[in-house]
C-alpha cells in the first residue's frame, strides 16, 4: 500500500485534475483539445489523426464515478454524446479509445440499451479494418500498416464479440492480437511502432515507426500501449498467451526505466543529447504504463512480479504527482501533467500536456485512491 501521505498527495492531484478539466469545460464548452502549446490548450494545429475525444469525456466519467458528483455526470454525458457519431467512423483505428472510456462507463451505470447498441456498432465498425490477407486490423495510415496502438482498441471488438456471442468479431480480434505479437512484439519484450505488410500477398515486410526514434528502437508510448492492451485482452478472453506478452512488455519496461520511473520518449534515445531527440521525458507513457501495471499486478500468477509491477506503478505515480510533472505550481499552465510528448519528428505537442496523458494519470490515481476507499 502507498503510505497515507502518498494517498493524500494522489487525492489532491485528483482534485487539481478536476479543477483543470472544469476550467477547460467552462472556458471552451464542447471542445476536445489534444495537446498544449506552452501549456495552453491548442485550438488550431495539426491533429495528425483525430483519436483523442474519449480522453476528455473519459476523465469526466472517472470524476463522476469517484465522487458521485452530478455536475460531472451531466458534463460526461454531454461530451460523450458529442462523440456518438464516431461509432461509424471508418477513418481511424481508435474507436476503443473513444468508446471504452465513455459509452462503456455510461452503459455500466445505466444499463440503457441505446448505449449498448452504440458500443456494439463501434466494435463492428472497428472490425471492418481487418485485412484477411495479413490477418490484422490496419492503421489509419493505410491498408499495409499495423500499429502497436491498436492493441488498446481491439478490446472494443472483444467486448462487442462477447456481448453479441459473435464468433466473427472474436476471430478478427484474436487474429489481430496474434499477428501483432508475432510481428511487432520483439523477443526481449520491446515493441516496434508499426508493421508493414504486402497488401497483395499479406506477407510481412518490415518493422517501422512514425513516432519513435527508429524502426528498431523501443518507442516508450508504444510499449505502454502494448503492455496495457494485452493485459486488457487477457481480462476479456482469459487467453494466457496475452498475459505472457503483457508480462514480457512489463519486464522490459521495468528493466529499462530510469531511476525516477518516468521513461524518456524512446528507450533507445541518446541521453547524452538534448531534447527533443535526446533526453526528453514522456510523462504520458509513464501514466499509461502505471495504470496498466496496476492491473497486471492483479493478473500475473507470480507474487514476485505482482509486487514489482505494483511498486513500479506507485513509484511512477509518486514522481508524476511532484510539481516537476504535476502542473499544480505552474501558473497559467492549463493541463494537468507536464512533459508529455505527442509526435517528436512532426514537432507536435513536445514537452507539453497531452490529453491521453491526463486521462491515464487520472485513471491510475483513481484506481489506487478508490481501492483504499472500498477497503
Ligand atoms: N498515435 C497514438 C499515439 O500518439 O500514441
Amino acid at each position: 500500500m502507498p503510505d497515507s501521505q502518498c494517498l493524500a498527495r494522489y487525492a489532491s492531484a485528483l482534485e487539481f485534475a478536476e479543477t483543470q478539466v472544469a476550467q477547460l469545460a467552462e472556458r471552451h464548452p464542447g471542445y476536445f483539445p489534444i495537446y498544449t502549446k506552452d501549456g495552453k490548450w491548442l485550438h488550431e494545429g495539426e491533429l495528425w489523426t483525430d483519436w483523442t475525444g474519449g480522453f476528455c469525456a473519459g476523465m469526466m466519467w472517472q470524476f463522476h464515478r469517484r465522487t458521485g458528483d452530478a455536475e460531472w455526470r451531466r458534463r460526461a454525458e454531454e461530451y460523450s454524446k458529442l462523440l456518438e457519431h464516431r461509432q461509424h467512423d471508418r477513418n481511424v483505428h481508435d474507436l476503443g479509445f473513444i468508446f471504452l472510456n465513455t459509452y462503456l462507463p455510461w452503459y455500466e451505470l445505466t444499463g440503457e440499451q441505446h448505449l449498448h447498441d452504440v458500443l456494439i456498432q463501434a466494435g463492428r465498425t472497428l472490425a471492418k479494418r481487418f485485412r484477411e490477407k495479413g490477418q490484422y486490423l490496419c492503421s489509419f495510415i493505410g491498408p499495409e500498416s499495423l500499429f502497436i496502438d491498436i492493441m488498446m482498441n481491439v478490446p472494443l471488438i472483444f467486448y462487442a464479440g462477447n456481448e453479441t456471442h459473435g464468433p466473427e468479431l472474436l476471430r478478427v480480434a484474436h487474429a489481430h492480437c496474434q499477428r501483432t505479437a508475432e510481428r511487432i512484439v520483439r523477443e526481449d519484450g520491446s515493441t516496434a511502432h508499426e508493421g508493414v505488410f504486402d497488401t497483395q500477398t499479406g506477407e510481412f515486410l518490415r518493422q517501422s515507426t512514425h513516432q519513435g526514434k527508429s524502426a528498431d528502437s523501443a518507442w516508450a508510448r508504444g510499449l505502454a500501449w502494448s503492455l496495457y492492451g494485452y493485459s486488457k485482452c487477457y481480462r476479456l478472453t482469459g487467453d494466457e498467451s496475452y498475459l505472457a506478452v503483457s508480462e514480457r512488455n512489463a519486464d522490459y519496461w521495468l528493466r529499462r526505466l530510469p531511476e525516477d520511473k518516468v521513461p524518456f520518449w524512446d528507450f533507445d534515445a541518446d541521453l547524452s543529447q538534448p531534447p527533443p531527440l535526446g533526453a526528453q521525458k514522456e510523462s504520458s507513457a509513464g501514466a499509461i504504463a502505471a495504470s496498466g501495471l496496476l492491473d497486471l499486478a492483479t493478473q500475473t500468477h507470480s507474487p514476485e512480479k505482482a509486487k514489482a509491477y505494483r511498486d513500479t506503478a506507485l513509484a511512477t505515480l509518486d514522481a508524476l504527482t511532484e510539481p516537476d510533472y504535476l502542473a499544480i505550481d505552474t501558473p497559467g499552465w492549463e493541463g494537468i501533467l507536464k512533459h508529455g510528448v505527442y509526435h517528436t519528428t512532426k514537432n507536435l505537442g513536445v514537452d507539453e500536456s497531452v490529453m491521453w496523458g491526463e486521462f491515464f494519470f487520472v485513471e491510475a490515481l483513481t484506481k489506487v485512491v478508490s481501492e483504499k476507499e472500498t477497503r
